[in-house]
């Protein structure tokens, strides 16, 4: 039994140590430094002890040697136990690998919480061959791993380098509320709540309140938890998203395409230039392949030309019968038939101009084919719309119309109406899905792994 074991007892060395995290570990090197963080791997070999050390700022090897194995400490030692552990950094002799190409040659460690071994075990709460759902329990220590941490590191630095690119173009951010009475994207989807004895909803989008910004604040974007009631249960439908949206005042529907494609380029490029980030990405793709950034300007296809498209590509629409048959002008393309066209392209397509019974109320019209609308979806290969995005309608008595046509009664909408009365202008935005970009950059087959704690049918849990 090892509580029987004779373990050596050992006093930390007096010399002092100045307490770092992982990633200043290159910079500390040679000198006596203390570090507290969480057993990533653990392995003996012979008289010796290798641990991966991980604080979240990276991955550290160290060792221990001499007396220091033979310790309670070091042989009752668990995976993801907290440890504190002090020594000096020495770069690695040729021959030898680890991160970084160096290791801690520790003088000393102690465990600050440890982690149950047996049955308890970390590993065994996290295997993969446990059932979905059981690792869907277990997200708060599936997210330890390094896959899901490298994907929430990168998902960071991507919020980062939007706001990089939003303040660089001059827009300004604002937070909108998440808690709201109005509907934007359909009354089907909308998650209902009381509050204080009146109907609520949690948002949809928060683009009419973007737009009430416009005459006060300029171009405007905001980064918001956006809810939506999805019946459909597929890899890039979630509960709650991130939803990045911005709007802009006094432009072309031409130069909204632009603006989009300039976001997102910025964006890209701004998260790759940075190394770190860089190799995280890589380290999510199969070995042999790496994320392509998008050239421009990105391919513009008319929704009645995507119509054609399919059909001359025996991309069938799914009948109600079950039987499939051709698609026609004025049908929604259904998402496995837009992802067939988007992969076979192979590059990003802005799907433009879709016709108006197809698309929200607010969208305006095509001046001289009213039937169709100033309205994009970017698509993007292997995961499809990731930007959903229009001009408004900007004239007071249209609005007023496309409210009785949809069935919504304007009461509610007086503030979003009021923009139309108190100097209106051309305008247009749109809303992207943080996660469904991540599913893209990071090769994810659903959206469900670049979110911290996923949303979905049936989960609303941890
Ligand atoms: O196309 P959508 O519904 O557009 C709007 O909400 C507009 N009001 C946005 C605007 O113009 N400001 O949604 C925009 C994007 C989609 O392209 C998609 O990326 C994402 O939001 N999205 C979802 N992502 C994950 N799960 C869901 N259930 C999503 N619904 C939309």
């Amino acid at each position: 039994k090892l509580e029987d074991a004779k373990a050596v007892i050992l006093e930390e060395p007096t010399t002092p140590a100045t307490k770092i995290k992982i990633k200043q570990a290159v910079e500390k090197r040679g000198e006596r430094v203390r570090i507290f963080g969480w057993v990533h791997r653990l392995r003996q070999q012979g008289a010796m002890i290798f641990i991966v050390l991980r604080d979240g700022t990276g991955f550290l090897q160290c060792v221990l040697t001499g007396k220091l194995p033979q310790t309670f400490d070091a042989l009752t030692l668990t995976l993801e136990s907290s440890i504190q552990i002090t020594g000096t950094i020495n770069e690695l002799p040729e021959g030898k690998t680890a991160v970084d190409n160096h290791e801690l040659s520790a003088d000393w460690f102690s465990v600050v919480g440890k982690a149950p071994g047996g049955d308890e075990a970390f590993l065994n709460k996290v295997s993969e061959d446990r059932a979905p759902d059981l690792l869907a329990d277990a997200r708060h220590l599936v997210i330890r791993g390094e896959t899901v941490s490298s994907t929430l590191k990168v998902r960071a630095a991507l919020l980062q380098s939007f706001r990089a690119a939003y303040a660089s173009l001059g827009l300004l951010e604002v937070t909108p509320p998440c808690m709201v009475q109005t509907q934007v994207e359909g009354g089907s989807t909308l998650f209902a709540f009381d509050y204080y004895g009146e109907q609520a909803y949690l948002t949809q989008s928060s683009q009419l309140y973007l737009e009430t910004c416009l005459p006060s604040l300029g171009d405007v974007f905001c980064v918001a938890e956006s809810f939506r009631a999805e019946k459909s249960h597929t890899r890039r439908h979630l509960s709650e998203y991130t939803h990045v949206e911005a709007e802009l005042a006094f432009l072309t529907f031409e130069e909204l395409l632009e603006h989009i494609e300039e976001v997102i380029c910025r964006t890209i490029d701004g998260v790759l230039a940075d190394p770190k980030t860089k190799a995280l990405i890589d380290s999510l793709w199969p070995e042999g392949e790496s994320f392509t950034p998008p050239s421009r300007p990105f391919m513009r296809m008319d929704y009645r030309d995507a119509i054609k498209y399919c059909n001359e590509h025996n991309i069938t629409r799914p009948g109600p019968d079950g039987t499939d048959g051709p698609h026609v002008v004025g049908d929604d393309i259904a998402e496995a038939a837009e992802r067939k066209m988007t992969d076979q392209i192979g590059k990003p397509i802005f799907l433009i101009n879709f016709p108006k019974e197809i698309k929200s109320f607010y969208m305006a019209r095509i001046p001289g084919d009213e039937g169709f609308t100033e309205s994009v979806d970017l698509l993007m290969p292997n995961v499809g719309e990731i930007v959903g995005g229009s001009m408004r309608m900007s004239g007071l008595d249209e609005l007023m119309e496309a409210y009785k046509h949809e069935g919504i009664d304007p009461t509610p909408y007086y503030w979003y109406t009021d923009q139309r009365k108190y100097g209106t202008t051309p305008h247009g935005g749109y809303g992207l899905g943080l996660e469904r970009l991540l599913a893209w950059l990071l090769n994810r087959f659903t959206v469900r792994e670049t979110q911290l704690y996923p949303r979905y049918t049936g989960r609303c849990k941890p």
